[in-house]
């Protein structure tokens, strides 16, 4: 296993109080696999990648009972070493809002190149013609590593970012959102060149979208986060063609075009709960159609519901029932 968290558990401690961000989080990512991470607005999914990468604010904490990259015990490493030997050249990251993210007022490849040397003791020379090879990787030509940020379209520098995160090949590549924000056909070039990337670089990618859609092509697993957990985890084609929980259910129905043109649109009334006030229970039973007292009780445990297939509901032995009505648009809007 490349990365390995248990009961991962991400508290931002702010003067309102404490936000339970991700809470009791288990996610493995094996090597040179693409792990697709769905989940809503502000369920957590940057929260995750912030505490993977130690870039949270300082009053934030970030506990669990296992947090392993490859030999490390992440829990244990200090700040120098994570800094000297992981970043950038084992995890690297292209943030949320990436094209955004390079300095107007400096060339492309000379940003690019900084950040190069900035890990390593390279010479200017070297770290320019390892621009140059970033950039034929993520499709840029060479010559364009002299322009500035606003010569490129945001795809571009979409792709610009993504050179930089690979400039130490690293093992494991995050990409938070980094098809949000670009036209429907830059997302498809974009997510086209992911897979190309994929092929020529062999690190593992975590690919973290809201957009379902957006990972059915490219990710090797899916994970579905919802209130800080992830509620079910399975192989990409299992989790569309047999879905498990209902919260699955609900989003697979608000992005039916994926998979059968003709389906109804149908979206999940009410919104997530506040993480300030984590429910005792199921986190999706305020929305949930197929809600029992219990659910509300106590956590649904993780139920291993087939091969690679994980499920967080109590209802599964109903999934029958549960499948068929999921797909009513009463059943959400009762
Ligand atoms: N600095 C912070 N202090 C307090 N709460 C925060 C802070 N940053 C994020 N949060 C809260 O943590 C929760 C998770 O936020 P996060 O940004 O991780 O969600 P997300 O899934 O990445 O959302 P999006 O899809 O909008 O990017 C939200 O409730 C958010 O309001
Ligand atoms: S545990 Fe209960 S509330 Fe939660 S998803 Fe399953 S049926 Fe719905
Ligand atoms: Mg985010």
């Amino acid at each position: 296993m490349l990365l390995e968290a248990r009961n991962l558990r991400v508290t931002y401690r702010n003067a309102q109080g404490p936000v339970s961000a991700v809470d009791g989080l288990d996610l493995a990512i094996s090597e040179h696999e693409v792990f697709g991470l769905v989940g809503e607005s502000g369920c957590g999914k940057s929260t995750l990648v912030k505490a993977l990468l130690r870039l949270m604010p300082p009053r934030a904490t970030v506990e669990a009972d296992v947090l392993r990259f490859k030999d490390h015990d992440l829990l244990a490493l200090s700040d120098k070493r994570f800094r000297s030997e992981i970043l950038m050249r084992e995890i690297a990251l292209v943030p949320q809002s990436a094209q955004n993210s390079l300095n107007p007022v400096h060339r492309v490849g000379a940003q690019i190149v900084e950040a190069i040397r900035a890990h390593s003791n390279v010479s200017t020379a070297k770290a320019r013609a390892r621009v140059a090879e970033l950039f034929d990787i993520v499709g840029l030509q060479p010559e364009l590593m002299d322009r500035f940020p606003h010569e490129f379209s945001g795809g571009m520098r979409q792709r610009a970012m993504i050179s930089m995160a690979l400039a130490f090949e690293p093992a494991l590549l995050v990409m938070d959102e980094p098809t949000t924000g670009l036209d429907v056909l830059v997302q498809e070039r974009l997510l086209r060149r992911i897979r190309e990337i994929r092929e020529r670089v062999r690190s593992s990618i975590l690919l973290i979208t809201h957009d379902i859609g957006v990972i059915a092509q490219t990710a090797d697993r899916i994970g579905v986060m919802y209130a800080g957990r992830l509620v079910e985890c399975a192989p990409t084609r299992r989790l569309f063609e047999q879905p498990w929980h209902p919260y699955t259910l609900g989003l697979k129905n608000a992005f039916p075009s994926i998979l059968d043109f003709e389906s109804e649109l149908i979206s999940i009334p009410g919104s997530p709960p506040d993480l300030s006030r984590p429910p005792a229970g199921c986190g999706f039973a305020e929305r949930c159609p197929f809600v029992l007292e219990t659910c509300r009780a106590q956590r649904p445990p993780t139920v291993n519901v087939g091969a690679g297939h994980v499920s967080a509901c109590t209802r599964t032995q109903d999934i029958e029932h549960i499948r068929a009505a999921a797909t009513e648009k009463v059943t959400w809007h009762c």
